[in-house]
């Protein structure tokens, strides 16, 4: 029975018994921040397990895209090493919502394997566990479905804490969770391994196929169980291992969804196809992962998931590399996975094209350090070594881009072991060393206990403010005197503290002849704002009343690339595609740099297209709010939340008209025409599938289009043409240079021919009967030297010449030896020896050989010693 065919009875069964079908949700879960990827079917139904959500329905059935790779469940170590294990599966699973429970789910999962008209898996294959305390599914189990007594095995808590068992399911370390019974099928004795619960259980020969979860608890961050509204049902049922054993092989890679795959892997590495070669399983299983992914959404990064990715990518590539493929190779493989997987799940089919550039692009990035990264392990592994020191693996990781699980299966096909010790003291070492370096705000650390600022900064630009804390460096003081740098600490300030991309804000804080020049904010606690800067005047005290006051025409400045960035972001949406994400950002009152995802350069048409667009929305001059709501009034109103971003309860939305709405705690223009101008000023790469915009606004965009304005008009004038054909009149001067070039050439080479025969008659010279010429040629070049040493050597016919000539500072030497006499010298030594004595060295064959020098000064001389040399050698 085809994959298909399986995946398509299970979700017809569950339908059948009234069980609505749901599609498979991403492999990221939506605002979840509690687990890094989809690990199982019940994922996207975490909030109806706990009551916070409702459905129209208490029963689904879904097959779900999933991935253990990091975090609790975690596969990624066994994959290629066992018959069973993926980083991306496919779970088929049925629901209950406070619907059926423990009876009904049995029931179900029974009647769906062994029913003749469903998958009729012979009875006496199948064996169960239950969790050690519940008699209720024993009961079940036993009596109802007949399952004799040796073939129900309880299993306590078997991972060394209440409730960790194997049979006790959890999604993550908070969330629901509940005891469950599971199901196993028996691949035959032929198989090593022993039952669950035994000593032999992680063999191949008992594999679980189903899990059935028993949902009652929900577990918090303290660890402790809560009773769910309702008692459900979630179960999961790899539909790999299913297909497996319904297709009679024994390990999942030799299902029909993995031949092709791996068949493909063979190709492209270059090695016979054999299912039993880890390296290929390994490739097989993370084409698929990778590409999932990525179509889901996650870029290769050094962080959170995108760092996962780029490790099984990494881990993917190595492989390849053991099996002797050297350049890229795994990115070829999605087209096979789109053809097998493309019909079941169409994203992998809509975003093909780029989930292949960014797999190319991350397999020539690792390319380049994976070489010498392995030579460096081998080294290190040289002499039967039994382990590998954290410095070295450390170092794999930092300077080679090995991520350590990388380093770790190396080592495990060499039975090597990793001191994964020294390599968290080698990484807690540089991290304690980075984070030493970028303690570079002033306000960091600083000891502050009193009580917070209150920021006006939205509406007012000066204000009167108490001196509430004094540091001076980073001590606090009392007083600051003229001439001292230092932070004041208001209790009500104008200034914008830089956050959420924002720079903070320059200005002045002053009272009568005291005045303090302000040149950064920053926040010394979440809501206590450190005014950084020099006190130029008098002396200032805590306790003292001043006037802060900002500067007003470059906070509008900000505000300008602020407002600007926002409609830069939205437009980047439409122009290029929803795809895009804002991955981090920069206002400064000089411009707005704003990194996005996005797997290619953005054209220049592109740019002029997002320039037009954001310059309407300048244009058609919407009002600005804000307006301050709950987090989830401000996702249902439709507001842009930033990915991985921790917001509040109470979040500030920002909405210029119907374009753009944003999360955002920024200082912004009142309408959208007081940005004035947009003008992009670059476009670059800046890591995998991420690129950089920097633009600016206002009166510095006006500045750059009168200062290029202004270039073009003098350039134009200087080649006697208009702005408008300044491309045309540079063509043509290129044209003409071009041709004048070769004139002169010409001319040079004429030149340097008419020297011929006063060379000839004036420097020729017969050394032990042997013709010699040793000159310099005016006003040749290496071009014109090598003709003219044909020419002389055609009218010796039998001698020896060495000429030589200056350009630029520059000597160049050539040096012949007629056939005959390359047996008594040859022309490499000659020119050697002029080269060496002129700052240069050469090289070439017998009969002939040039070289280089800088010292034009010794030429004379060089040429000098020829004849004294030469009656020596011959
Ligand atoms: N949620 C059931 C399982 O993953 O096994």
């Amino acid at each position: 029975m085809k994959s298909a065919e399986i995946r398509q009875k299970f979700l017809d069964f569950f339908a059948s018994k009234g069980h609505q079908v749901v599609n498979s949700s991403p492999l990221v879960p939506g605002n979840d921040p509690t687990i890094m990827f989809t690990v199982a079917g019940m994922v996207q139904f975490k909030d109806v397990f706990l009551g916070f959500d409702k459905r129209n329905y208490t029963r689904a059935t879904t097959s779900q895209k999933c991935l253990r790779a990091g975090g609790k469940h975690n596969d990624l170590e066994n994959v290629g090493y066992t018959a069973r294990h993926h980083t991306f599966f496919e779970m088929l699973g049925n629901f209950s919502f406070g619907d059926y429970f423990k009876r009904d789910a049995i029931h179900y999962a029974w009647e769906f394997l062994t029913g003749p008209e469903w998958l009729a898996i012979p009875k006496e294959k199948l064996m169960v566990t239950i969790y050690a305390s519940d008699d209720e599914a024993y009961e079940i189990w036993n009596q109802q479905i007949g399952i004799p007594t040796d073939k129900i095995i309880r299993i306590g808590d078997n991972k060394g804490a209440p409730y960790a068992s194997d049979n006790f399911w959890a999604m993550g370390d908070t969330g629901p969770c509940g005891p469950c019974t599971e199901i196993f099928y028996d691949h035959g004795d032929h198989i090593w391994g022993g039952p669950p619960g035994s000593a032999d259980e992680d063999g191949d020969r008992f594999v679980e196929i189903w899990n059935n979860v028993f949902m009652q608890f929900n577990r918090d961050a303290e660890g402790v169980m809560h009773p769910l509204p309702k008692p459900s049902v979630d179960t999961g049922m790899g539909l790999e291992r299913l297909s497996a054993l319904l297709q009679k092989v024994h390990t999942n890679y030799e299902i029909d969804l993995f031949v092709a795959l791996l068949q493909a892997a063979a190709k492209e590495t270059g090695v016979p196809y054999n299912q039993d070669t880890p390296s290929l399983k390994v490739i097989a299983d993370h084409i698929r992962a990778c590409s999932f992914l990525i179509a889901d959404g996650v870029l290769p990064s050094n962080e959170g998931r995108g760092y996962v990715l780029r490790r099984i990518i990494r881990r993917a590539v190595r492989h390849g590399y053991k099996l002797g493929q050297k350049s890229a190779f795994f990115y070829k493989l999605v087209a096979t996975l789109v053809a097998e997987m493309g019909h079941a799940y169409p994203e992998l089919v809509q975003k093909q094209a780029q989930i292949e550039d960014l797999l190319k692009y991350e397999e020539e990035l690792f390319a380049k350090t994976l070489e010498n990264g392995m030579a460096l392990l081998d080294t290190a592994l040289a002499g039967g070594k039994t382990i590998l020191d954290g410095a070295t693996a450390f170092k794999l990781s930092d300077t080679y881009g090995f991520p350590i699980d990388l380093t770790a299966d190396v080592c495990r096909e060499k039975n090597v072991s990793v001191d994964m010790e020294g390599f968290e003291i080698a990484l807690n070492t540089q991290r304690a060393q980075s984070k030493a370096a970028g303690q570079f705000k002033a306000v960091t650390g600083l000891e502050y206990d009193g009580s917070a600022s209150v920021f006006h900064g939205y509406t007012e630009h000066s204000r009167e403010a108490k001196v509430l804390a004094l540091y001076k460096g980073n001590e606090p003081v009392q007083v600051l005197n003229a001439g001292e740098a230092g932070v004041v600490v208001l209790d009500h300030t104008p200034f914008y503290a830089e956050s959420g991309g924002q720079a903070g804000d320059v200005g002045q804080i002053f009272a009568g002849n005291i005045l303090f020049d302000v040149t950064d904010t920053q926040k010394v606690k979440s809501d206590v704002f450190g005014h950084q800067g020099m006190l130029s005047n008098g002396s200032l005290n805590v306790g003292d009343t001043v006037t802060a006051c900002i500067d007003l025409a470059k906070r509008q400045a900000s505000q300008r690339n602020h407002s600007a960035t926002h409609l830069l972001h939205a437009t980047l949406r439409s122009v290029l595609g929803t795809h895009v994400e804002q991955k981090g950002s920069l206002v400064t009152f000089e411009r707005t740099r704003f990194d996005f995802s996005q797997p290619r350069p953005v054209t220049p048409a592109e740019i002029a297209q997002i320039e037009a667009l954001v310059n309407e929305e300048i244009m058609r001059n919407d009002a600005v709010s804000a307006a301050e709501m709950s987090f989830d009034d401000a996702i249902a109103a439709g507001a842009m939340a930033l990915f991985g971003e921790k917001y509040g309860d109470d979040v500030r939305v920002l909405q210029m008209g119907e374009f753009s709405t944003e999360l955002c705690g920024g200082t912004h223009v009142g309408r959208t025409g007081d940005i004035g101008l947009f003008k992009v000023v670059s476009e670059a790469g800046i890591a995998a599938g991420i690129r950089r915009i920097e633009a600016i606004t206002g009166s510095a965009a006006l500045a750059l289009i009168q200062a290029q304005d202004s270039e073009i008009k003098t350039l134009a004038a200087m080649t006697q043409s208009k702005p408008g054909e300044l491309a045309a009149k540079l063509e043509k001067l290129q044209a003409e240079l071009k041709s004048a070039q070769k004139e002169i050439q010409g001319l040079k080479g004429q030149m340097a021919f008419a020297q011929l025969d006063t060379l000839l008659g004036g420097g020729l010279r017969t050394i032990k009967g042997v013709k010699c010429l040793g000159a310099i040629v005016e006003g040749a070049d290496g071009a014109v030297l090598r003709e003219m040493s044909d020419k002389v050597m055609d009218r010796l016919q039998s001698g020896i010449s060495l000429l030589a000539s200056v350009s630029d500072g520059k000597v160049s030497l050539i040096a012949r030896v007629s056939k005959d006499l390359t047996g008594r010298i040859k022309a490499s030594e000659l020119v050697n020896f002029v080269a060496q004595q002129v700052g240069g060295k050469g090289g070439g064959k017998p009969d002939m050989a040039q070289a280089g020098g800088t010292e034009p000064e010794n030429l004379n001389a060089a040429l000098a010693s020829i004849p004294a040399w030469l009656t020596e050698k011959l």
